[in-house]
């Protein structure tokens, strides 16, 4: 009797060890990294859900990268909860009936006007990476936004796409030939429009990057040929190799070199609007990084009527940081998008189920959008457009909100 006890307390103690070490001490060192590689259908209830399931099964040092945001992450947490400093104002007598989700963006026609925005380092979180996430865009219907520092090669990309539209993010490199190469690489590979962004020129203070000592596990092999080998870089010496100057000439640069439509992503102020317009930009992408650059700034939703209404239809106007739920799309929408992104939850999503996941993921978008606009009064993506939001009487007055919904 007394032998079994001591036996069982062994295999429990045994197994309560087994499980501090998977928990606590999953792989993220730079030889042992091991991301996630299930392809399977998930069910999605609630994105704070899926972030909390991604955080179970991607390395640490990669988890924090991509969940984390600039200094205190105030700003990144705004990008949520500003969203619900205005109401959504219901329309029920309009006969609405099965909202239509489809919409068209530079020529583009989706099935939903929600995008992927351009984020590093998709192997951090599944082992088919920005393939993986390409083949999930596709199936959906949307564009997949590549980012320059994608972890497979542009045309493995461009070829899991298998035709759907994608779209090349440039980090403009400080060498002039090796901008060319890139652009020219990634028009002749059937990218349909250059984003150039704007908000990076050095990286943001990431506190969680720093507290993990975080590099780069896996290389980023389309700036090798100017960043060297990136596997074991951190992020700024990754960004020391970019551009660290942004003003028109900028835009008229990149303008210069494709006949490909050039989007300028990371603006926050009317102005810059004007300036990147001015200087020949082809869309206009509202953006504060989710929240990754300037810790300060204002939530980005709380910037996108101001911008909207100085850009007063010249050029489409995209929106990210913080879209998490139907009803944020349909708020940005009505403050002006004519689409919106999302980030982080497409990484939550491949890390769980790969291209299948990435699919779930836009079935719920879809499902709760659709939801939101038939509860809302809107038949289409236009119909949002149309409608009116409230600003809730206990907010701070001067939320910068467009004018039609002051
Ligand atoms: C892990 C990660 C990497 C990112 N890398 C890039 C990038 O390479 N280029 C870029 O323009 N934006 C990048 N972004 C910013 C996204 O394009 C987008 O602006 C942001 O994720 C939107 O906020 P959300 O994550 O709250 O949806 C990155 C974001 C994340 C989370």
């Amino acid at each position: 009797m007394k032998n079994s006890v001591i036996i069982i307390s062994a295999i429990l103690v045994a197994l309560l060890v087994v499980w501090l070490v998977m928990r606590f001490n999953r792989p993220g060192g730079l030889d042992k990294y091991q991301a996630p590689y299930n392809v399977q259908s998930i069910t999605i209830i609630d994105i704070d859900d899926l972030q909390k399931q991604a955080r179970a099964v991607i390395p640490q040092g990669g988890y924090d990268y991509i969940a984390g945001g600039a200094e205190t992450e105030r700003t990144m947490h705004r990008n949520i909860t500003s969203f619900d400093m205005v109401d959504i104002y219901p329309r029920v007598l309009r006969g609405v009936d099965e909202p239509d989700l489809r919409t068209v963006i530079l020529g583009e026609q989706i099935s939903l006007p929600v995008i992927i925005a351009p984020a590093a380092a998709h192997g951090l979180a599944h082992t088919s990476a920005e393939a993986g996430t390409a083949r999930g865009a596709a199936a959906s219907g949307t564009i997949m936004s590549v980012s320059n520092y994608a972890s497979v090669s542009l045309a493995e990309i461009a070829a899991a796409g298998n035709g759907a539209p994608q779209w090349f993010q440039l980090y403009l490199s400080k060498d002039d030939k090796f901008n060319r190469h890139i652009v020219a690489l990634a028009e002749s590979l059937g990218y349909r429009a250059i984003i150039l962004t704007v908000d990076a020129p050095v990286g943001g203070n990431r506190i969680r990057d720093l507290r993990n000592d975080f590099k780069f596990p896996l290389a980023l092999p389309n700036v090798a040929p100017k960043s060297g080998n990136t596997k074991g870089q951190g992020i700024s010496a990754i960004f020391a190799a970019a551009q660290n100057r942004f003003a028109a000439e900028a835009v008229r640069y990149v303008k210069s070199m494709t006949n490909l439509p050039v989007i300028v992503k990371g603006i926050q102020h009317p102005d810059d609007a004007d300036v990147a317009i001015e200087a020949g930009a082809d869309a206009i992408w509202v953006s504060n990084h989710g929240g990754r650059q300037l810790d300060g700034a204002p939530g980005a939703f709380e910037v996108l009527g101001d911008v909207a209404k100085r850009v007063n239809k010249r050029v489409p106007v995209i929106f990210d940081s913080g879209i998490r739920r139907g009803t944020h799309i349909f708020k940005a929408i009505a403050s002006g998008a004519d689409v919106v992104a999302v980030g982080r939850p497409v990484i939550y999503a491949l890390a769980l189920g790969g291209w299948k996941g990435v699919e779930s993921l836009f079935d719920y978008l879809k499902e709760d959008l659709r939801r939101v606009m038939w509860l809302a009064g809107a038949q289409t993506v236009n119909d949002i457009k149309r409608t009116e939001l409230r600003i809730r009487d206990n907010c701070d007055k001067n939320l910068h909100l467009s004018e039609k919904s002051l």
